[in-house]
């Protein structure tokens, strides 16, 4: 049985709690995509571990976790997060298995990644500033370098200095210092010594577990609205969070996934740039932020805060046939004397239930004839659209501590159904705190 959970929003969802409870069961527990941009937090028994690199299910028991071919490793975060578990008395090598195929964030990558949002301004994307864009034009372009290089050392140092001259004189059109390797190279040294007896061909261990029918756990990062095609770009990471990306950077036929699981947070969150249409700003917004804690789990930013964004939440689960929903932190929503849940657009006024959208409003509303949907448009569009809501009931009660969904507040029941309905995805997991035994499966 594969199954694959993925954030339906703009990332922070609550994939690693849920990911950190379904792992229980789970052979293996897989990342294929993104990096330390990546920031998943597991509370077990008031204990916070926030997971940059290493899957989330690592706290479990039963599973092997691995980090697979899509994953991009800076190495000072791998070391540090290898660090913790270790002092912890876990074995990493009979734990951790890494793919020779992911790529190396050099620390060039950090400082053309931090130059170029400098050099944007006042149009600066909000980059989690960790090398992630500039790692992966690297990839698509021939000029990365491996874990697989790493371990053939005179060949990475080779690829390293060649790669250093090119991208100082780079540097320092941005009037940015050069970099100079021999400052480097021990800590890639110590990184590649460290984790030799961990990398293996990861092809092979996942057809293994395929052909002998294990538990394979697939922890998608970041959310759909940050995929790279389908997310509103330039607002959006560098690799692709769709359902498709599974099989890209692990090698694994997304066919084969049988459980699909969505995550949705009861609200929207983002952090960085971009337009956002449902955002929130003064007193709501604030006391879901203070409340849900929504600060950057990477880089310690305040996070965005909206209403649900339901036609932003169904495009991505169109785009990645999620079959399973689970909402997290709707506890945060209690309090609130009504709640408002977005179910559409209007552009310039005109409803998105309207006949056609104005004409001379961007490329892809025009191209779509009848009806505004999230699908159809681009930065610029959404920038314009303003929401329509339905208001719902809010509730008093705090629920922290429900696991039955027939005790929540009736309005926090409906809340979730209303959500279920729009979707037309079942939801089978509710969680209502940080804790890892704070959920309900329904
Ligand atoms: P991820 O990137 O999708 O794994 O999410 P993050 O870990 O970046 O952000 C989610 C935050 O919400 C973390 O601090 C979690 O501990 C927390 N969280 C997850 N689920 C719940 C929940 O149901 N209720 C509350 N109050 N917090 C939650
Ligand atoms: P998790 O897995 C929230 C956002 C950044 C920025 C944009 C591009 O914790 O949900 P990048 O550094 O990737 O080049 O930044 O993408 N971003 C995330 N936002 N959660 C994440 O991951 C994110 N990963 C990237 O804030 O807007
Ligand atoms: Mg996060």
């Amino acid at each position: 049985m594969i199954k694959l959970v993925i954030g339906s929003q703009w990332g922070d969802e609550g994939k690693g709690k849920i990911v950190d409870m379904m792992a229980e069961k789970a052979d293996l527990v897989v990342r294929f995509h993104g990096g330390n941009n990546a920031g998943h937090t597991v509370v077990v028994n008031g204990r916070k571990f926030p997971f940059h690199l290493i899957p989330s299910g690592i706290l479990q028991k039963k599973p092997i976790v691995i980090i697979a071919d899509g994953v991009v490793i800076d190495p000072d975060v791998l070391m540090e997060e290898m660090a913790i578990f270790e002092k912890m008395g876990m074995n990493l090598k009979k734990k951790l298995v890494i793919s020779p195929r992911c790529h190396l964030i050099m620390p060039y990558h950090k400082e053309l990644d931090q130059a170029y949002e400098n050099a944007r301004g006042k149009n600066k994307l909000g980059t989690t500033k960790r090398g992630i864009g500039q790692v992966y034009a690297d990839k698509v372009s021939y000029n990365g370098i491996r874990i697989y290089e790493l371990l053939n050392w005179s060949l990475f140092v080779e690829k390293f200095k060649f790669q250093t001259e090119i991208k100082n004189k780079i540097l320092m059109t941005f009037g940015v210092s050069p970099i100079k390797i021999e400052t480097y190279l021990p800590i890639f040294k110590k990184l590649a010594e460290k984790i030799r007896p961990m990398v293996r061909n990861t092809f092979s261990i996942f057809q293994k577990a395929i052909s002998q029918k294990k538990q394979i756990l697939l922890e998608g990062a970041h959310g759909v609205m940050l995929d790279n095609s389908f997310g509103l770009y330039p607002y959006v990471t560098a690799s692709n969070v769709i359902e498709g990306e599974v099989n890209i950077g692990s090698g694994i036929p997304s066919k084969k996934i049988e459980e699909i699981w969505g995550v949705v947070k009861a609200y929207t969150s983002r952090v960085g740039g971009g337009p956002l249409p449902t955002e929130l700003f003064g007193k709501t917004a604030d006391y879901i932020r203070e409340k849900g804690y929504e600060y950057g789990t990477t880089t310690g930013r305040p996070r965005r805060i909206g209403w649900l964004d339901l036609p932003a939440v169904k495009f991505a689960c169109q785009l990645s046939s999620v079959n399973r929903i689970a909402i997290t932190k709707i506890d945060i929503l209690s309090g609130l004397s009504q709640i408002k849940v977005c179910l559409s657009y209007k552009l310039n006024g005109k409803s998105s239930k309207g006949r056609s959208p104005p004409k001379g409003d961007g490329p892809l509303v025009q191209t779509f004839g009848r009806k505004i949907e999230f699908s159809h448009c681009g930065y610029l569009e959404l920038e314009k659209l303003t929401p329509v809501y339905k208001i719902l009931p809010g509730w008093k009660e705090e629920i922290t501590k429900v696991r039955k969904f027939n005790q929540l507040p009736k309005n926090c029941q409906k809340y979730l159904k209303f959500i279920e309905n729009y979707l037309k995805i079942k939801v089978k997991i509710i969680s209502v705190s940080p804790e890892r035994e704070a959920s309900m499966y329904l």
